[in-house]
């Protein structure tokens, strides 16, 4: 397939359906590829005209003689004349085919956008599209689209999968100064992907940051390890619509509506070190913050403030967004009191209170680039007489030219309208100059997200299950026997057999055919017992009457015996019984639910939560794509409400997470040996105290 290189640098384009009517979005993109001062190659194709802003028009590609090669092909005529547009180009050999037209699978026309990815691979040619509005390189000086001409350079680049929103957020870009590398939109993403264009922007030195609009993920299993490298060299920030899932596209397993695809995406970003801002407003800020700020070297921020209570809203946004403050009063003192009066404080918040004027904080911040153990700086201001709008405007720009490439500095200004005037010349200047304190600590966050994110990536890399035995030949067997049965899920007692050949602790148990078996089975077991009805025909036990818990002698197994035979049966007269399970009962603690599964988008992935009966009202659930690292793992717990309990809380000491740890391992290794199995839910694990151990109690198994 063509080098997506191509996409981007182009050494030529043709455009097929140009136009010299100004009204038409073929002379739209020709009035943008000239005023971009384009310096490749340029072919116009229409087979009624001369000449289009100096250029000379063809009426065909195959007329273009000078050339044997041309790069890109913008494809600009109605849907009917897209296909036989796109037969023309292989006479050119043309690498990438941006479709602008609109009225393909958005509007159920598949067969048509699937005949055009099938041409272009038999080919050799990637479809950009369809229905974009084409897209904008600033290094190459291409503006191959009908958005706006006026579109901001810098460093950002811009993936859209919605056209409107992308040309939306090239003037909310604008707006916000922001200026862009790149520009290019999805569309209905029949061929080119995210993940193409992530490829060539990790290593485009000229983007350093990327912004994406997603809708929906078609490849997660491409997407995750390209995103993982990427944020190793430069932020990605997410926005991503959908969150809510209709249940019915649900997984397979009962607890499915825990895992739609939302609360995967969520854990994937966090996996893969992604941002994933709210909304569109905060994605400018981020975008703009990361791409411009010098990473720090440390987590310790130090707030300078010249009125407390914005230094105390500050504090309570640093603890909202993650960001440390530095707390090292006696090195605070000993930097910073000779700059604060002595009815000010020298405790993070700073206080210089309103006795400093503007260039006072220019000492106090130099200090703080000065101080080795000092890594970020907060400077907030509140309007008083002694703050005037040209020496704000003088005095911070001064200071971010100095200072701002070394440490991270925001500023937040609160004021009239003289201080929105210098914090408005300011913004416009590149500097991280914001008019709320939350908007300023967010974006710290998320820096500091990054310094973390980069420090501990190794840790997830790791593979920890070596010294984990598991009977892989045992597990082969049970999974024969079921795809023999032709049944899609495995019974109970093959649950449990493949539980104990993956050394998952489950309480023992046996199948009973008669009354008298049962009997003995009770006696082996030689403890209370739990008796549950074996039917594939029956999945939800308890529903059927066919569960009954604390037997505790032979009496009172008789009697559960009867009663659940009966309700078995009448709750379907055709089922086919294959006996009562008696199964040791174990003592209840802490519960949890671990599960492994294969997503139609981003492949294996583990689940782990709050388990037991409430597990999907409760809904506290984390996911990872199959990792075998336990630090990755460790991660997937804090995610949940449920891991402070495991810490330990009230009195109650720590529970074994190493226990769950090791169990959700031996998950992860099942679903890397054994595609065939699409599900496993282990619910309730019940975790015991630290060393304790923990026990499956119930294991669901379907298998594809
Ligand atoms: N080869 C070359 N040129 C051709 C050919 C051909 N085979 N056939 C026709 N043309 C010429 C036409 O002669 C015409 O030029 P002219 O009027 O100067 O002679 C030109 O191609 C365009 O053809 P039209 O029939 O006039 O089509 P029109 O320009 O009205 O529409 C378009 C074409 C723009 C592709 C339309 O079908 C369409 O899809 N519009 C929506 C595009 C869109 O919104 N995309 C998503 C953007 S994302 C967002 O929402 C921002």
């Amino acid at each position: 397939m063509s080098d997506i290189k191509y996409l981007f640098e182009p050494e030529s384009i043709c455009i097929i359906g140009a136009s010299d009517k100004k009204n038409k979005i073929g002379y739209k993109i020709m009035e943008n590829i000239k005023s971009g001062g384009y310096q490749g190659k340029v072919y116009p194709i229409n087979p009624n005209l001369e000449e289009i802003l100096g250029y000379k028009v063809y009426k065909n590609i195959s007329d273009i003689n000078e050339i044997d090669e041309i790069d890109i092909a913008v494809i600009a005529v109605p849907e009917p004349l897209v296909l036989n547009a796109l037969k023309t180009c292989p006479s050119k050999k043309i690498k990438y085919v941006l479709v602008i037209t609109s009225g393909f699978s958005e509007i159920g026309k598949n067969k048509e956008e699937k005949d055009l990815v099938d041409f272009a691979h038999q080919h050799n040619i990637r479809i950009l599209g369809p229905n974009i509005f084409g897209h904008f390189v600033n290094k190459s000086n291409l503006n191959a689209s009908f958005a706006s001409g006026n579109i901001p350079k810098g460093n950002v680049a811009l993936i859209s999968q919605s056209g409107a929103l992308g040309s939306a957020l090239i003037g909310e870009t604008g707006e916000e100064n922001i200026g862009l590398s790149a520009i290019v939109p999805l569309g209905n993403k029949c061929d080119v992907d995210e993940s193409d264009l992530i490829e060539y922007l990790k290593n485009d030195d000229s983007t350093k940051v990327i912004l994406i609009y997603m809708e929906g993920v078609k490849n997660g299993e491409k997407l995750i390890p390209l995103l993982k490298e990427t944020t190793m060299k430069k932020p990605v920030i997410i926005i991503k619509s959908g969150r809510s899932k209709k249940g019915a596209q649900a997984a397979a397993s009962h607890t499915g509506s825990l895992s739609g695809s939302d609360e995967i995406f969520q854990s994937i970003m966090n996996q893969t070190g992604v941002h994933r801002p709210e909304n569109v407003v905060q994605a400018l800020q981020w975008a703009k913050f990361l791409a411009n700020t010098p990473m720090p070297r440390g987590e310790n921020t130090l707030i300078i403030t010249n009125g407390g209570g914005v230094g105390v809203m500050a504090a309570d946004a640093c603890e909202k967004y993650g960001v440390h403050m530095y707390d090292n009063y006696n090195s605070l003192s000993e930097a910073f009191s000779q700059y604060v009066p002595e009815f000010g404080s020298v405790k993070n918040p700073i206080d210089v209170t309103g006795q400093v004027g503007i260039e006072g904080y220019e000492k106090c911040i130099e200090a703080a680039v000065n101080h080795p153990d000092i890594h970020a700086i907060l400077c907030l201001g509140c309007e008083h007489a002694l703050f005037q709008e040209e020496a704000l405007k003088t005095t911070i720009e001064k200071i971010h030219n100095l200072y701002g490439h070394i440490k991270p500095i925001q500023y937040v200004f609160y004021g009239g309208k003289s201080i929105k005037n210098a914090a408005r010349y300011l913004k416009a200047k590149g500097i991280p100059m914001y008019f709320d304190v939350y908007d300023a600590v967010s974006s710290l966050g998320e820096l500091f997200k990054t310094y973390r994110y980069k420090q501990i990536r190794h840790q997830f890399e790791s593979d920890d299950t070596k010294g984990i035995v598991i009977n892989y030949a045992a597990i082969s067997d049970i999974l024969r026997g079921v795809e023999n049965d032709k049944r899609q899920f495995l019974l109970a007692n093959e649950s449990r057999g493949l539980m104990e050949a993956a050394g998952i602790s489950m309480p023992k148990s046996f199948v009973a055919k008669t009354v008298d078996e049962a009997i003995h089975y009770f006696n082996k077991i030689n403890a209370t017992v739990v008796m549950k009805i074996v039917s594939k025909d029956i999945v939800h036990k308890s529903d059927a009457g066919g569960v009954r818990l604390n037997i505790e002698n032979e009496q009172e197994l008789m009697n559960a015996w009867e009663v659940i035979m009966l309700n078995a049966r009448k709750y379907n007269p055709q089922a086919v019984i294959r006996g009562i399970e008696i199964c040791e009962q174990i003592n209840l603690d802490t519960e949890t639910i671990v599960g492994g599964r294969r997503d139609s988008s981003y492949g294996p992935m583990l689940m782990f939560g709050s388990g037991g009966i409430y597990v999907e009202i409760l809904k506290d659930v984390a996911f990872r794509s199959n990792t075998f690292s336990k630090a990755e793992i460790h991660n997937m717990l804090k995610e949940t409400k449920l891991y402070p309990l495991l810490l330990g809380v009230r009195g109650m000491g720590p529970k074994d997470i190493d226990a769950v740890v090791d169990v959700i391992l031996r998950v992860a290794l099942i679903l890397k040996h054994f595609d065939q199995i699409s599900d496993i839910e282990i619910n309730p694990l019940v975790v015991y105290d630290k060393n304790c151990g923990a026990r499956a109690v119930d294991a669901r198994i379907l298998i594809k």
